[in-house]
């Protein structure tokens, strides 16, 4: 509770600060106009006073800060780094289908893959069904894709996901499939995308208790990094396709996922605190998607949230936080709720921004690591805070593993 409170504070203080520091560029929280609005790196123009755009607008992050631009760089096994992950990452506001018909299922984010990804989001839930003679993302009814519900070709957006894993050979994208596609058809679509060169193998996944991913420097100079999870048993041996209950905790998704105080394991994952699962899902969106819930809700309640998900978790945080309009917040929203978790896994501190030389230091000459594809600025360096530094204490990143 006292930790939640200090977080809080943490993100009020480091954003009034922020607009008072503010010369040029706006920074987060900071007041701003139209398109881009003169908003810093790794921010966005936008308006989230109920209802969504008709408020004045202000500064919000759309960025997390790269966790591997902090002290351990990427040094740490892949359990022990934070993702920022879209629900329904293929369901886009304003998308018509190529199909020509209007879709009726609502949309859970504002911009492309591309985009996302360029924005460091690195994880994405695709739900993939047999469809038109392929592979097409899609939202259901009774496990069946339509025309006014087929936004895209799944194979359109996995060459989207090639092209950024060609031109950034430092990055590690992980795709959950909501999988209702007869066995075969996504590993053509993968093969298709040209993906299979980036492929993590399903044998160097753990499985053990307690087992940790290899380091993510490894997966990166072995060039496997491409994690991909289905939702349907049995791929494995066919595929390679690795079945996410066995290596994935989950909680419960939608709205009935948001009870305070509670973050059960949706049905098919094992207890969230199951310890054979090395990574952990935490959900964080409605079963409606609403631009407004988001705007509200993805700052300080998603940071309270991640600290009940990670007592539920066999004191674990989660390694991928999954939002819908990830973009949408009063100020820091996911991408500050991602910086948080990287700064619990990686040592101990309340956001990546502190984490230096296994200390929990406040950046002060030196720049905060820098946002995804984009210079190191003030826009994303939380502002040193004495609440803070009175009353957190440093875990050395050893003693903090598990
Ligand atoms: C924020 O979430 C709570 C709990 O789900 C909800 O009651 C509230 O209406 C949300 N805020 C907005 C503006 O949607």
């Amino acid at each position: 509770m006292a930790s939640t409170t200090i977080i809080m504070a943490i993100i009020i203080t480091s954003m009034a600060a922020a607009i008072r520091l503010a010369s040029g560029a706006a920074l987060v929280g900071g007041s701003c106009s139209g398109g881009a609005g003169g908003c810093g790196a790794g921010l966005r123009c936008t308006s989230c006073v109920p209802p969504p755009g008709t408020g004045p607008a202000a500064c919000a992050r759309t960025t997390p800060m790269d966790p591997k631009a902090a002290a351990h760089g990427a040094a740490l096994p892949f359990n022990r780094y934070s993702w920022l992950t879209t629900h329904n990452s293929f369901a886009i506001v304003g998308t018509r289908s190529p199909l020509g018909s209007a879709i009726i299922s609502p949309p859970n984010q504002e911009d492309s893959v591309t985009s996302q990804l360029r924005n460091g989001v690195r994880g994405l839930m695709l739900d993939a069904y047999d469809f038109n003679g392929g592979v097409w993302l899609c939202h259901s009814f009774g496990g069946k894709c339509f025309a006014f519900t087929a936004y895209v070709p799944a194979l359109a957006v996995l060459r989207e996901v090639e092209a950024f894993l060609a031109a950034n050979p430092s990055e590690v994208v992980t795709i959950f499939l909501e999988d209702y596609a007869a066995p075969g058809s996504l590993s053509n679509v993968f093969n298709a995308a040209g993906l299979t060169k980036y492929w993590f193998p399903v044998d160097k996944m753990p499985s053990k208790p307690g087992a940790e991913w290899p380091l993510l420097k490894d997966m990166i100079a072995e060039n496997h990094r491409l994690v991909v999870f289905t939702s349907r048993k049995g791929k494995q041996g066919t595929e390679g396709l690795a079945y996410q209950w066995d290596y994935v905790v989950e909680n419960q998704y939608g709205s009935p996922g948001l009870v305070d105080g509670r973050c059960p394991s949706r049905a098919e994952s094992k207890p969230m605190d199951s310890t054979a699962q090395s990574l952990v899902l935490m959900n964080f969106f409605t079963t409606n998607p609403s631009q407004s819930w988001a705007c509200a809700n993805n700052s300080a309640p998603l940071v309270r949230r991640l600290r009940t998900c990670h007592d539920a978790a066999g004191k674990r945080w989660p390694n991928f936080i999954a939002v819908d309009f990830y973009m949408r917040s009063t100020g820091g929203g996911a991408p500050l709720a991602t910086d948080v978790a990287n700064g619990r896994l990686q040592c101990g501190c309340d956001t990546i921004a502190y984490c230096k030389s296994g200390t929990c230091a406040m950046p002060s000459s030196s720049p905060a690591p820098s946002p995804h594809g984009a210079a190191p600025g003030p826009a994303a360096a939380p502002t040193p805070s004495t609440i803070f530094s009175s009353s957190s204490s440093p875990e050395p990143a050893a003693a903090s593993a598990k």
